[in-house]
Order: structure tokens, then C-alpha cells, then sequence
């Protein structure tokens, strides 16, 4: 806290705001960062000193899975090795390159679209090509042209979606779903009005449905899911677990002329091993945290972006019971105006993931579409369960503005 906090200039009346600073005092200590809001304590802390550091723990032959994966991140498809016909890149890289290390962002920004119908039903207009908006193709191969997807009319939203850095998400594909469930507990708890829902989506292969957390909308609940998904939704690559190639504008009858028909990574091992890849992504690295972190808590910025996670036992040592800190509860909030609009998985149009902060300070643009530039615009952007941490923030004196600010800048 800054030494002029006694004047702190945040409404006092919510009876939350006053157990959200009683559960951070009572987490005080050394070994606040290594249990979570679920009780559960992690053996370790995962920290790492640059920007795609291996996770710490990992053994000589997972090292080695993360190296080989490296080249199918890297690899820039063609035609001939089952690129498109559509896509969005032919290369993981393109998007999630450095700055700051492979894996990171280059903020490029994808479209989605669908149609609210009038009676509030949302239509991803699957037929026309959505919901996600191929913007590449491969141009002329044997003789077809194709052509990149262009948003329907039919489409009245359409949302912009950033390109997320992936540092650190091995750790959250290996956490419980139960501590997912058991923070939306704690919230609804502390503070009803605010409280995240899990969002429930299915897993490929499993009949019960499973904690979403991946992607802004929280859509897919494990890393080999999401990654199957980019395979097939960002470069078109076919998996075993997404068989089917994404049809052209709709046009599924296009594809009998598809240049590389049929499954075109059939064992699955090009996926698992970009999959390694990823997942022995280290996290951000972190820098002393300052005053503004008391600041964090108390104007109930850390209800949604939670500190600490620690991940479920695990036969890997480099996933078992590992404190880690994504500043995220990856649960769904109801973000009023901030909402992209569009229905996702199990999220509303207003709904969105709790964007993690870790490596925020990297950024140069934030929010789901990227309209922020400045990490202050982006929480003064904050509405519908949001709006009340934005309010306080909004009326923290600039210093107590700058305390935050460069706490979160060392996230
Ligand atoms: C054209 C840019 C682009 C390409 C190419 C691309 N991605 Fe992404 N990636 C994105 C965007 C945009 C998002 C956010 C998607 C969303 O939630 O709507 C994302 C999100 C992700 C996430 C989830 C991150 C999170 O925060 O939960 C993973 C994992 C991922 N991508 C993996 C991959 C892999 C693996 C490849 C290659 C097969 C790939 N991506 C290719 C743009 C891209
Ligand atoms: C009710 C839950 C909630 C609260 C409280 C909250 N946030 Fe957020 N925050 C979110 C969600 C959800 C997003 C993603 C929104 C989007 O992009 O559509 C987000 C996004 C952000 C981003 C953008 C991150 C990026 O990489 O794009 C920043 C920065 C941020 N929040 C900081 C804060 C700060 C600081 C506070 C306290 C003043 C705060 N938030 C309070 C839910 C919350």
C-alpha cells in the first residue's frame, strides 16, 4: 500500500470488498503463493527466467517431445502437407511468434461471426461458413481457385478476436476441474453479484462434460483440444479428432477438389507433438511485486484475475501439484458492453473468459479485439460484472494508479 492509503478513494459499503482484503491478509505470508483458493497447496512454485523457458521439472525425454514439437510449430504448411483449402495461416508461428518468444502473440486479430435471430437464439451460420472467418486460402491448386472467406451478409455481429500467448498453459490444461468449480463457489460466496460460471463443454472422447478454459470464451477444456482445433480452424489440417476439413464459405461439395483430401495428420503425431510443444511452455516470467498488489486486491481486481492455481497430482513431475500464478479464474463473467456477442461453447454473447494477466506488461494490445492500447484503457473498458473494480479504479488518486499499474506490469 502506498504510505497516503489511509485516504484510499474506493467505496467501503460492500460488505465483499471487506472479505476479499480478510482472505488476502489471511493468505499473507510466504506461503500465499502456493495455495490456492480450493485449498489445495502446491508442492513448488513454477517460475521462469525468460520468456519461452522450458517449465521447470520437466525430465530429459519431455524435454526432448518439447524440442521436436518446436519444428511443427515452426512448420509452414503448404498445399501438398494439407494446408487449407482454407485458413487463417499456414504456420502456429505466424500468429504466435515472438516478440517476446515463440508461443507469444503478434496480436494478430481473427474474425468470428453468426446472427442473433430476433427471438435471442444465436445462429453460427455454419452453412455460410462461420463461425470463424478463414481469411486465407491457398489461391490456384491443379486448376481450382480458392477463394478466402468473406463475412456473409446474413452475419449482423461480427467480433474481432486477439491471438493469446500460450506460455504457462500446460499448467492450467493440468489443473482440477474442481478447483474450477470450487473458486466459482468461493465467489458466489463473497460476492454473488460478480460470481464467474464454469463453462461447461464437451471433450472429445468423454462422455461428461468437462471445465472449459481455453480460448476467450473458455470453449475447450483441454490444450490437445484447443491445439486439434488450430490445427484444423487455423491452418486446415486435419486430425483424428477433427477428421472433417472446414468447408469453404459453407461449400462443403467444394471439397471433393480439395487438394490434400482425407485425414491429413492421420497417427496424430504432428498435433501431439505441437502439443509438447506447448505445453512445456514455461509461464511469464514475474518481477518483485511492489505496493500496487494490495491495491490489486482491494479494489477486487484479484476476485476474477486469481493469483495463484496450483495443478492436480500428476504422474509428471512437471505437472504435479505446482503453484503457478495466471492471475485468472478462467471462468466465465458476464462482461456487459465488453461482450464480443457472440455465443461460443457454453458461453453467453456478453460472457468472456477472465483474461489472464501474467505477461500483460508484454501486451502492446489488450482486450479480446484489441482495442486497448494502454492496460488502463483496457480496465476502464471493464463493464457489466466488471464494472464495479472499474470504478474504483477509476477513482484511485494517481499515485495509487501508478502503484497499480506497475504491479501489473510485473505479472
Ligand atoms: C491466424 C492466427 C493464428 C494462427 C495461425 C494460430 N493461432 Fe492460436 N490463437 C489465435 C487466436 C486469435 C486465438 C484466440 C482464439 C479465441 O479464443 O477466439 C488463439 C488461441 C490459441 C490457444 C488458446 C490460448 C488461450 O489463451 O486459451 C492455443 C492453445 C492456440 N491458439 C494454439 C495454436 C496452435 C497449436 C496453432 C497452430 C496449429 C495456432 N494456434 C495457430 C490465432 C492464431
Ligand atoms: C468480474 C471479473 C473481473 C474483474 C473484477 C476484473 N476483471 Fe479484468 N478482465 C475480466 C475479463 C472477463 C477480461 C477479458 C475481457 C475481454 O477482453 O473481453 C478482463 C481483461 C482484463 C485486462 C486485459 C488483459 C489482456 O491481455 O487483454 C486487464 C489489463 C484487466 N482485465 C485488468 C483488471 C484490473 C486491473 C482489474 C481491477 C480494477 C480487473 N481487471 C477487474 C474480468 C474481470
Amino acid at each position: 500500500m502506498p504510505a497516503r492509503s489511509g485516504s484510499l478513494r474506493v467505496p467501503m459499503r460492500l460488505g465483499a470488498l471487506a472479505s476479499l482484503t480478510l482472505a488476502v491478509a489471511a493468505c499473507g505470508g510466504p506461503s500465499a503463493d502456493l495455495t490456492d483458493l480450493a485449498g489445495n497447496t502446491g508442492k513448488r512454485e513454477a517460475v521462469s527466467k525468460e520468456y519461452g523457458d522450458l517449465l521447470q521439472g520437466t525430465t530429459a525425454e519431455e524435454t526432448a517431445r518439447h524440442t521436436i514439437g518446436r519444428t511443427e510449430f515452426v512448420r509452414v504448411r503448404t498445399p501438398a502437407t494439407g494446408l487449407g483449402p482454407v485458413m487463417t495461416g499456414a504456420a502456429c508461428l505466424f500468429c504466435h511468434d515472438a516478440p517476446p518468444a515463440e508461443g507469444g502473440t503478434n496480436q494478430r486479430l481473427e474474425t468470428r461471426f453468426g446472427r442473433r435471430n430476433e427471438d435471442g437464439s444465436f445462429d453460427p451460420l455454419l452453412s455460410l461458413g462461420g463461425p470463424m472467418l478463414q481469411d486465407q486460402s491457398v489461391g490456384s491448386v491443379n486448376g481450382v481457385t480458392w477463394t478466402p472467406e468473406k463475412v456473409p451478409a446474413e452475419a449482423n455481429v461480427v467480433a474481432q478476436r486477439r491471438t493469446t500467448p500460450l506460455f504457462g498453459l500446460g499448467l492450467v490444461d493440468a489443473t482440477a476441474d474442481a478447483t474450477f468449480l470450487a473458486i466459482a463457489a468461493w465467489q458466489k460466496a463473497h460476492d454473488p453479484a460478480a460470481t464467474g460460471r464454469p463453462a461447461m463443454v464437451p471433450e472429445i472422447g468423454a462422455s461428461a462434460l468437462r471445465v472449459g478454459r481455453f480460448g476467450w470464451k473458455a470453449a475447450l477444456p483441454t490444450l490437445l483440444q484447443f491445439n486439434a482445433d488450430a490445427f484444423l480452424n487455423e491452418v486446415g489440417i486435419t486430425t483424428p479428432r477433427f477428421p472433417d476439413e472446414n468447408c469453404p464459405q459453407g461449400n462443403c461439395a467444394s471439397l471433393a477438389q480439395n487438394p490434400s483430401p482425407g485425414v491429413n495428420d492421420p497417427d496424430g503425431s504432428a498435433l501431439a507433438q505441437v502439443n509438447d510443444f506447448v505445453r512445456f511452455l514455461g509461464p511469464p516470467p514475474r518481477g518483485a511485486p511492489g505496493s500496487g498488489s494490495a491495491m490489486f486486491a482491494a479494489i477486487g481486481c484479484s476476485f476474477c484475475h486469481v493469483q495463484t492455481l496450483v495443478t492436480a497430482p500428476n504422474a509428471s513431475g512437471a505437472f504435479d501439484r505446482v503453484a503457478y500464478h495466471p492471475f485468472s479464474d478462467f471462468l466465465l463473467h458476464d462482461m456487459g458492453s465488453l461482450g464480443d456477442g457472440i455465443d461460443q461453447g457454453d458461453a453467453k454473447g456478453a460472457e468472456m473468459r477472465t483474461q489472464p494477466l501474467w505477461g500483460v506488461a508484454q501486451q502492446t494490445r489488450l482486450l479480446h479485439d484489441g482495442r486497448a492500447r494502454t492496460v488502463a484503457d483496457a480496465i476502464l473498458a471493464h463493464d457489466g460484472q466488471g464494472k464495479r473494480a472499474r470504478d474504483r479504479f477509476a477513482a484511485l488518486s494517481d499515485s495509487e494508479r501508478r502503484a497499480l499499474l506497475a504491479f501489473l506490469d510485473t505479472l
